[in-house]
């Protein structure tokens, strides 16, 4: 009889935590539209690990080693993303799709170059325009966001 109630419990905890996993969450609406498994969306991840790298390493120069692998990692990241065209561009078509494309690869280039000169402030030693470049870096992350992404 104890061995079934165990059995009962067990299964009910199971149950319980099962509804636990799949259940949303409600109120909690995304950031930003998550389409990780393509291409696009896995370079942003990587650019989003290498910029909370930086977000910490930047405030200390005994880190400037981690600040320039974390840049030289960007750097990759936004090769591999600027290539590839925006989710949402996909329903457009003709001149309006071309054109979407070609702002979103400049705003990608103008990261780019963001980036060499963040590299350049952490090579000279000066993590006060360091912060200033990585703070410009982030305006560019909310203004391409609000551009090129959408919730569907
Ligand atoms: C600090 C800079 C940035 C960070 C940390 C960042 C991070 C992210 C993250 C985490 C995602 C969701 C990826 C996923 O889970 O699927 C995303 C998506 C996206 N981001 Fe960024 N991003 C940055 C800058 C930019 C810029 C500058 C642009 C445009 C010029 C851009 C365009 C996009 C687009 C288009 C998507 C959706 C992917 C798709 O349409 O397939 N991001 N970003």
């Amino acid at each position: 009889m104890r061995r079934l109630l165990s059995i009962t419990m067990f299964l009910g905890l199971a149950a319980f935590a099962s509804l636990q996993l799949s259940a949303p969450v409600d109120g909690a609406a995304p950031e930003r539209a998550v389409v990780d498994d393509t291409p696009l969306g896995e370079a942003m991840e990587e650019i989003e690990t290498h910029i909370r790298t930086l977000r910490k390493s930047l405030k200390d120069p005994a880190q400037n080693e981690a600040s320039l692998t974390a840049i030289v990692g960007l750097q990759s990241a936004v090769a591999k993303a600027k290539v590839e065209a925006p989710h949402m561009a996909e329903p457009m078509e003709g001149k309006a799709k071309a054109d979407f494309v070609l702002a979103y690869r400049k705003a990608m280039i103008a990261f780019d170059r963001d980036l060499l000169t963040l590299e350049e402030n952490v090579l000279d030693g000066d993590l006060e325009t360091a912060m200033a470049t990585y703070k410009g870096i982030r305006g560019r992350e909310d203004k391409g966001h609000e551009r090129f992404t959408s919730d569907e």
